[in-house]
């Protein structure tokens, strides 16, 4: 058995309980607030995607904890009214992007969008290519929903889903045009580091996803994972840096409001920027 394999890996902490030792410092989802009521029908689609806890594969060290966070009306209004014109459930077998999309266009992935601000400005930005967005949160996939209903944005679908098993089941092999993967969950404490998103097997298995030609797109703010990301990027013989260490932020990635605060504030910002050679 591969340990380094995330589909391998044992030991998965109880997915539905809250780790309130868990510092995921600007995660999307606020940790507390009363439950909101959704539909049944709202519910079940839910428990079936992001919480999925029998799910295949369900075994590996999740890069996120559950947490009943704070969800407004209206994030939970777009949830029951757009999840299923603009949302593709969880399967385990691959997804036909020309028929999730409607057309045939390079399709880029995006990991963890949070509250969806970037994935909008990009998808808005890039009217040729597909996004697919993969994100847990309630509050998040609520508030991207709104956001592709109010800005009409055709060339955007979202799974809510552990991203690890929506690349490992529904990306085939070598067709992807591009990855984002933009500030993930830091886990700053040391024994937290086996929970960061970015580790050699996935990275491997992500890899394999891409298209020759294609790239994959980090940012961080965490200078030690950005350390991490170099070398775990690095150290994939899929994948050839397209510069020498880290790379200028390319015009489509937006500054985030966070981010413009922390640079005031004199903080890093760290973009890695690598392709899949053939
Ligand atoms: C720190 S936030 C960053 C959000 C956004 N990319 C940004 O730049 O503001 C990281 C996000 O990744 C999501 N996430 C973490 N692990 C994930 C996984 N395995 N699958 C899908 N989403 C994940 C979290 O729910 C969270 O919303």
């Amino acid at each position: 058995m591969n340990t380094n394999n995330p589909a391998d890996t044992p030991a998965t902490p109880p997915v539905n309980k809250p780790d309130t030792t868990a510092d995921s410092s600007h995660s999307a989802a606020t940790p507390a607030a009363a439950p909101a009521a959704v539909s049944a029908e709202t519910q079940a689609a839910l428990a079936s995607t992001a919480h999925a806890p029998n799910s295949p594969g369900a075994t590996h060290i999740r890069s996120f904890v559950h947490r009943r966070g704070h969800i407004t009306q209206g994030q939970l209004a777009a949830l029951e009214r757009l999840m299923g014109e603009w949302s593709i459930p969880y399967a385990p077998r691959r997804l036909d992007p020309a028929a999730a999309f409607g057309r045939e266009a390079p399709t880029v992935l995006e990991i963890g969008f949070g509250m969806g601000e970037t994935t909008e400005k990009i998808a808005l930005a890039r009217p040729g290519d597909n996004f697919l967005g993969v994100e847990v949160f309630n509050a998040g996939v609520g508030s991207l929903l709104r956001r592709i209903e109010d800005s009409s944005i055709p060339n955007l679908r979202i799974i809510q889903h552990d991203a690890v098993e929506v690349v490992r089941d529904m990306i085939a092999p070598d067709s992807l045009a591009g990855v984002h993967v933009y500030f993930p969950d830091p886990w700053p404490k040391k024994r937290h580091h086996k929970r960061r998103l970015l580790q050699p097997a996935f990275v491997s298995l992500l890899a394999s996803r891409i298209a020759p030609g294609g790239y994959i797109h980090c940012a961080t703010d965490w200078e030690d994972y950005a350390v991490q990301m170099l070398e775990v990027l690095s150290g994939e013989p899929l994948l050839a840096n397209t510069v020498d260490g880290y790379a200028p932020r390319p015009d489509y990635r937006p500054l985030t409001k966070f981010e413009t605060r922390g640079l005031r504030l004199g903080h890093g910002v760290w973009d890695l920027i690598f392709k899949r050679v053939a």
